[in-house]
Parts: C-alpha cells; sequence; structure tokens
C-alpha cells in the first residue's frame, strides 16, 4: 500500500470515552511507534465534553496513555500536534453541528495535506449510531474524496429485527466494503493462529472431521463481575454480550472449510456456511446462570444497579450442532461467564478414543481422550494432550500435555485493537463481521434471548464453574469440560 493510500484522517467519535481511552488511543501510539501507520495521519477526537480544546484534548490522551503503560521515553516521540477535539455537546441542530464538523475535517485535512481518506470509528452506545450516520451522511462526508471506512462497535442490534434494521440503516449510506465491523476476539494473535494451525499443517486438519472428533469446548471465563457496567450489561446479559457474537466467531474458525484463499470474500464466506448449517437451538442445550454471593464476593443482584430480582444471566453454556458433511453428530460445547474461578479463554478439540482400549487398566488419569487445547487467554498457548508410559514397571500410561507457549518463542504481541486498526486503514476485512454473518447469528440467537426471560435462571455461588445443569448437558453425552 502506497503512503498516499494510507494517510488518513481517524475521526473517533466516543473520543473521551472508556474505549478510546483504554484500548484505541493506546492502538494509535503503538502503530505510530512501530513505523506501521504508513503516510500522514491525523486523529480527531469527537465527544460532548464542551470543557476541552485540543490542548486540553492532548493533556487527557497523554494520560491515558501512560494509563496504558505507555513509558515517558516513548511519549516523547508521540505525535502531540497530530490530535484534535470538536465537540458535539452544544445545542445546535444536528444539521449545523455536523456541518461544523465537516469544516473542522476538512480544515485538518488541509492542514496536514491529507488525500480525503478517512475512517470514522463508532465507538458509542448502539442507541447513537443511526443519528451519527444520519449526521455524517446527510453531510456527504461518507462519500469523500479519498476512502471512506467505518468501524462499528457491538452490540449490533439485540435481536435479529433490531439488528436487520440497525444493517439496513448502514448500507442506506455505506456500501459493505465500507462497513468494519468489529469483534476484537477476531485481533487476538491465537485466533489468527488457529487458521495457521489448521491451514497452515496438514496433520490437524486431516483430523478436523466428524470420524475422529468427539466433541469441541469453548470457554470464556471472566473471574470479574460486571465492574460499573451493570446498566448496559442488565439488558443484554451472557447470551448476547459474550455468546452471539464472540464465542459464535470463535465457533466458525473451528468449524470452516479451507478457505480458496485468505483474504476477506473467501474467509468470510466459509464463515458464513457454517453459521447456515447450525442446527436450530433446542432449549434443553442452553442453561443460562446467575452469580449468587459467596464469602466476600458480592451477588449480581447486590449490584446497586442492576434492578431488584432481575433474571438476566451472567454465565451460558449452550451444545450446538454443526449440520454438515464434516462435523455431523459432534457436540460444539459454548460456555462463557462472570465471576468464574479464573480468567480463561480455551478452545479444546476433544478427539475420539482409540477404537480398541489396549492400556485401558493402565491408565492413571482420568482424562480419557486424546485433546488439542488452544489458550487465547491469559497467556497465548496451545497443548496436544496424549498418553504416554511413565518409564518403569508396572506399564502405567499416564496424560501429559506437549505444550507450545508463544511468550517463549516470540517477545511482542500486539494487542487485537492494534492488529485490527492497522486492518482498517490497509482495507482488510478479512477479520471483520460481514453483514450476512450478523443476520445468520440472530437466525440463530434471536428465538432464544427473545425467550430467555421465560426461562429458568440457575444460581451459581460467586467463584465457581457456573451452575451444576452446564456439567449435565455435557455428561449426558458422557463428555466432561476440559477447562477446569
Ligand atoms: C466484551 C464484553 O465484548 O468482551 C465484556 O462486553 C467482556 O463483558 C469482554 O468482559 C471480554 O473481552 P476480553 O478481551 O477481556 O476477553
Amino acid at each position: 500500500m502506497s503512503p498516499e493510500a494510507a494517510s488518513h484522517l481517524f475521526v473517533l467519535f466516543g473520543g473521551t470515552g472508556d474505549l478510546a481511552r483504554r484500548k484505541l488511543l493506546p492502538a494509535v501510539q503503538r502503530l505510530s511507534r512501530d513505523g506501521l501507520l504508513q503516510g500522514r495521519w491525523a486523529v480527531l477526537g469527537v465527544a460532548r465534553r464542551t470543557d476541552l480544546d485540543d490542548a486540553g484534548y492532548r493533556a487527557w490522551v497523554r494520560q491515558a496513555l501512560r494509563d496504558a503503560g505507555v513509558g515517558e521515553d516513548e511519549l516523547r516521540h508521540w505525535c502531540d500536534d497530530c490530535l484534535y477535539y470538536h465537540s458535539m455537546g452544544g445545542d445546535s441542530d444536528p444539521a449545523d453541528a455536523y456541518r461544523a464538523l465537516a469544516a473542522r475535517i476538512e480544515a485538518i485535512e488541509a492542514r496536514h495535506e491529507l488525500p480525503g481518506n478517512r475512517l470514522f470509528y463508532l465507538a458509542l452506545p448502539p442507541r447513537a449510531f443511526v443519528g451519527v450516520l444520519d449526521g455524517l451522511g446527510g453531510q456527504e462526508l461518507l462519500r469523500g474524496p479519498g476512502w471512506t471506512r467505518v468501524v462499528v462497535e457491538k452490540p449490533i442490534g439485540h435481536d435479529l429485527q433490531s439488528a436487520t434494521e440497525l444493517e439496513s440503516h448502514i448500507h442506506r449510506w455505506l456500501d459493505e466494503e465500507q462497513v468494519f465491523r468489529i469483534d476484537h476476539y477476531l485481533g487476538k494473535e491465537t485466533v489468527q493462529n488457529l487458521l495457521v494451525l489448521r491451514f497452515g499443517n496438514a496433520m490437524f486438519e486431516a483430523l478436523f472431521n466428524r470420524q475422529h472428533v468427539e466433541n469441541v469446548q469453548i470457554t470464556v471465563a471472566e473471574d470479574i463481575g460486571v465492574e460499573g457496567r451493570a446498566g448496559y450489561y442488565d439488558r443484554s446479559g451472557a447470551l448476547r454480550d459474550m455468546v452471539q457474537n464472540h464465542l459464535t466467531q470463535l465457533l466458525t474458525l473451528i468449524a470452516m472449510e479451507v478457505p480458496a484463499a485468505y483474504d476477506a470474500a473467501s474467509v468470510r464466506y466459509e464463515k458464513i456456511k457454517v453459521l447456515r448449517s447450525v442446527r436450530p437451538l433446542r432449549p434443553e442445550h442452553v442453561v443460562r446462570g446467575q452469580y449468587i454471593a459467596t464469602g466476600d464476593a458480592p451477588g449480581y443482584l447486590d449490584d446497586p444497579d442492576v434492578p431488584e430480582g432481575s433474571t438476566t444471566e451472567t454465565f451460558a453454556a449452550l451444545r450446538l450442532d454443526v449440520d454438515n458433511w464434516r462435523w455431523q453428530g459432534v457436540p460444539f460445547y459454548l460456555r462463557t461467564g462472570k465471576r468464574l474461578p479464573r480468567r480463561v479463554t480455551e478452545i479444546a478439540v476433544v478427539f475420539r478414543r482409540p477404537p480398541v482400549q489396549l492400556f485401558e487398566s493402565m491408565r492413571c488419569t482420568d482424562v480419557q481422550n486424546e485433546a488439542l487445547v488452544l489458550r487465547l487467554q491469559p497467556d497465548e498457548a496451545f497443548s496436544l494432550y496424549l498418553d504416554v508410559k511413565r518409564p518403569g514397571e508396572p506399564m502405567r500410561l499416564e496424560r501429559i500435555p506437549l505444550d507450545f507457549d508463544y511468550a517463549e518463542h516470540f517477545e511482542d504481541f500486539p494487542d487485537a485493537y492494534t492488529t485490527l486498526l492497522l486492518d482498517v486503514v490497509q482495507g482488510d476485512q478479512t477479520l471483520f463481521v460481514h453483514h450476512d454473518e450478523v443476520v445468520e447469528s440472530w437466525k440463530l440467537y434471536s428465538p432464544l434471548v427473545e425467550k430467555a426471560a421465560d426461562r429458568r435462571v440457575f444460581t451459581y455461588a460467586a467463584g465457581s464453574w457456573g451452575p451444576g445443569e452446564a456439567d449435565l448437558l455435557l455428561e449426558r453425552e458422557g463428555h466432561t469440560w476440559l477447562t477446569r
């Protein structure tokens, strides 16, 4: 990509928000530090705050970078002059406000001799999306002189209908090639490596099918609670907040067929096919849970911002079935929750046991199956669990992992937002969610979340692995969760 094609103005809506402070501005700093932002660039933070000007914003961003761990040495090379602030917090008529924003954008572009490439990042609550798109579209800001790309954060809708409405609004102003629906899980290194592991090595791919795989487990466990986000979370719950997007994205990558090429069209096409193959969910395959107080740890309902008697789930475990030739009959178990014993994200591919159990009586460990476990968090690693013979007599078998730990081999890991932001600048949509993925995923979960309130929510002790019913979901099939 030529420096001219990469030169751009980054217009950050929600420029003083939490995401900007914790993730997006540190990502810009890292890209600039590493020389990855080719060409010229500037950032325009847009927010409602009226007490900031450019100088105030530059100081605010510096503090945000410090808080994100950027050292004083690095801050010396940080480009303050590339940063601007524009307040949309006044009372002016929306058309006037967007006219003023358009003028500001053009002035900054002229000053930095930018070619009119614009990256709009909507780090905003979903209720604000439509107004911003209309405002930008109404001023022709989405059809600029160069490329225009818009990054949309989740959630895209809260059910099929609202997602479809929002999507048609997005397409009123933008072509699909301009829309970058972000799911930060896709930017994680191990997630990308999953594709390399599967399609860059012949060994595993040959085993990834119904003949050899008994079940697949995806666990995204968090030890934290809702941490001041109860207002949002209580209307969302684990199914909308995590399962419909992050966990389902992981499922598509683990289940997809080999794409024709490693590019956006081919990869996304294969992911969409997976979603279309998932059998409609059966209520008995879904377990919802909510954590209750244990010891000093408060329960979900103890949070002052959670409405009394709320039945929102903070935990969900599901069984999904992918009805295609490769995966027919192989259950995919998904599990996520807040206030679980530890923070861990793992995908476990559990292989079938050998058809003849020669060494059955000689095992020292309970776990019976070979398994490939890909760990995404807190460290990035994968382990292949195999049986080996313990030295000496009598003959005893022990289950051991062959481990690969990324940190032992590679030094610096870009964080997901850094990777994804660079992809937006380069116009690469491979790691972004396509319109059809949003629709197909909601087709799957909408019937479930619409009726969720009528269904039982089991309690679980804060700090445990969720309600016992989540274990039963697997035990009924003779399976157990590997991640503990
Ligand atoms: C977000 C959810 O999308 O992902 C949060 O809204 C959750 O509730 C977070 O805590 C988890 O992300 P990560 O990268 O910390 O696993």
